[in-house]
């Protein structure tokens, strides 16, 4: 069996686990963190070295993923909509090389739970256009295009009436606002619809903790494409990160 560690930071919690890189799934439990307040680069470093000293029957050696909510380039976080402004232009993969004492492999954190998905989810063997979306502190967005990862899309920051649409449609602007499922439902029916008329996917796959309520809300959007749960729900970015860190390049 291969397996790889897989750190998915988000702008509320810390989550990491061992991942079996064969079946796409958790092996053992997953650990979690709240990420520290404000959000500060070398505060969540610090959490993600304490996270990996938790897991269990893991060696120096083993590959480890990091999934984080930003735009990343060549190693560098370019955003932060949910993180301190300070991580904006830093060498964020570097940073963390050098706290856990090894090469990783850094991501945004959408794109990962979509590559998860590509590979061994909801997403999987459809051809053309699959766009992920997760629905969490922010909302964030994965383009996959007959399997394969065009990174970085942001669409959860789509501006809908001069409004970046995440601030009010995204799981915590629900928890934040106390909305009912069919009050949220509307916020998303713009959303989802925006991006059908955009985009013309062939399946939306939606992730994020709150997937795991998909019959509140899911049944109550009226679209022409069809939108289906996260295979992983809230996993699908720690899969994701530990197998882009874990599968050789290309498969
Ligand atoms: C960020 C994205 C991220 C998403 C989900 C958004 O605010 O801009 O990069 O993927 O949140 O965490």
């Amino acid at each position: 069996m291969s397996a790889a560690i897989g750190i998915d930071i988000g702008g509320t919690g810390i989550k990491a686990a061992l991942v079996d890189l064969d079946k796409g799934a958790l092996i053992g439990d997953r650990h979690k963190v709240s990420t520290p307040d404000g959000g500060e680069p070398d505060d969540v470093v610090q959490a993600a070295v304490d996270l990996l000293t938790e897991i269990e029957d893991i060696d120096d050696s083993m590959p480890v993923g990091v999934c984080f909510p930003a735009v990343v380039q060549g190693g560098r976080t370019m955003s932060a909509a949910n993180v301190s402004d300070a991580w904006i232009g830093l060498e964020a993969e570097q940073l963390f090389e050098g706290a856990l004492g090894r090469d990783i492999h850094f991501v945004n954190d959408a794109d990962a739970a979509g590559f998860a998905e590509a590979r061994y989810g909801a997403a999987k063997d459809v051809a053309g256009l699959v766009i992920m979306t997760t629905l969490g502190t922010g909302i964030g967005t994965a383009l996959i295009n007959d399997g394969a990862l065009v990174p970085n899309a942001e669409l959860g920051h789509l501006e809908i009436d001069g409004v970046d649409w995440e601030t009010v449609a995204s799981n915590s602007a629900r928890e934040r606002e106390e909305l009912s499922w069919s009050e949220w439902a509307e916020r998303l029916q713009r959303f989802y619809s925006q991006l059908e008329r955009y985009f013309s996917p062939e399946r939306f796959v939606v992730g994020g903790g709150v997937s795991k309520h998909h019959d509140e809300f899911l049944p109550l959007l009226d679209l022409q494409t069809e939108i289906v749960p996260a295979a992983m729900r809230n996993n699908a970015g720690i899969i994701g990160a530990a197998a882009l860190a874990g599968l050789p390049k290309g498969r």
